[in-house]
């Protein structure tokens, strides 16, 4: 783990850049992704989705990767994967991601962005790449031996921010470790080659973290994601089918009552209210009632978005060409950027 001082640090910087991004949109690129693994979620979305559109709005150069390549990480299949990029560009689209102002694009449509790894690559030790307490959690999670691929992603995932001169990425906790080895990345470049990258900071996204249904981390393998592709029909069973217990007082307690008190934050965001009122005007009415207001509050959320996912369906070339679009920007700053590399390291023959 790292250390507190160094989260205290990264807290304290996320939180100046936060002052300064609307005081100063023109200094900052984001950019920010998602591994095509399935629907993304009301938990994608109010960790880092909701934040991406704000950025984009304040006037800020945003850019969103579709991470396929780090689908490969910890699995071994790529089922299903263009209908979950297809999907995700849709759910963007959906959320108020406007492809003019905000470049989507899939990492290995972009030779010239991966061919920064091998440079990259050269740049940190193997030690510092074992330490990461990601990837050890994700090689425990996927049950399989730690693949190269898993081993060297935060490499990867330098190549992702660094390609576009990326300074911020909105992230959660988890993901401070690798934005501190792309700083690293970009800094030793720069001091062995001159100067060609930008510094790179995390900008945190809130700390309360919306969870699945039953109080875990929100994740389509737990069965307790809220996708914001289903039908408010799947969206009611989803919600009746999770479990609270049996006290009919409805109370906010994650600790003591995870299932009840995720219901309830589940709520609580989608309305911008407070948990503990929720709970209070419920009362004793019991998880029923529970349960029936947070359908409602969900479905009434994710209302607009459904509505517009449909117009996209309708219009799947105009989807593709988002995308395709995107994939030949990120391939014209691509190539821009590995020239520069290659100038610097002398490679220009
Ligand atoms: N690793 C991120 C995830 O699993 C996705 C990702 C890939 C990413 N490259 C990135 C996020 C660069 C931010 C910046 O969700």
């Amino acid at each position: 783990m790292p250390n507190e001082g160094s989260f205290d640090a990264a807290e304290r910087r996320s939180d100046e850049i936060k002052q300064d991004l609307p005081l100063h949109p023109e200094n900052y690129v984001m950019l920010s992704g998602d591994r095509p693994t399935g629907r993304l979620h009301l938990g994608h979305y109010f960790g880092t989705l909701a934040e991406r559109v704000r950025m984009q709005d304040m006037g800020i150069r945003t850019n969103i990767l579709i991470a396929d390549y780090q689908v490969i990480t910890d699995r071994d299949t790529t089922d299903n994967i263009s209908d979950n990029v297809f999907n995700m560009v849709v759910d963007y689209l959906s959320i108020g991601i406007d492809p003019k102002r905000t470049m989507i694009y899939a990492h290995s449509a972009v030779p010239a962005e991966n061919q920064l790894m091998l440079p990259f690559l050269s740049l940190v030790t193997e030690a510092e790449l074992q330490r990461n307490p990601t990837v050890k959690a994700e090689m425990e999670a996927s049950g399989h031996a730690l693949t190269g691929l898993l081993l060297t992603y935060p490499v990867h995932q330098a190549c992702d921010i660094l390609f576009c001169k990326g300074n911020i990425v909105p992230c959660g906790r988890d993901q401070l470790p690798h934005i501190e080895l792309t700083r690293t990345i970009a800094r030793r470049f720069n001091e062995r080659y001159g100067k060609v990258f930008p510094d790179v900071w995390g900008v945190l996204t809130s700390s309360q973290m919306l969870p699945g249904l039953d109080g875990r981390k929100m994740s389509k393998s737990y069965g307790n994601a809220i996708s914001l592709s289903m039908t408010p029909d799947e969206t009611a069973k989803r919600i009746k089918k999770s479990k609270t217990d049996s006290d009919r007082h409805i109370s906010y307690d994650p600790e003591g009552r995870p299932g009840v008190s995720a219901l309830l934050t589940t709520a609580a965001v989608c309305t911008g209210r407070d948990p503990i009122d929720i709970a209070d005007e419920i009362g004793d009415g019991g998880s029923g009632a529970l349960k029936s207001y947070v359908t409602d509050c969900v479905n009434d959320f994710l209302e607009p978005i459904r509505t517009k996912r449909e117009t996209y369906l309708a219009d799947p070339s105009y989807v593709h060409d988002v995308l395709a679009e995107g994939n030949a920007r990120a391939n014209e700053i691509a190539e821009g950027t590995l020239d520069e590399v290659r100038h610097a390291m002398g490679m220009d023959y």
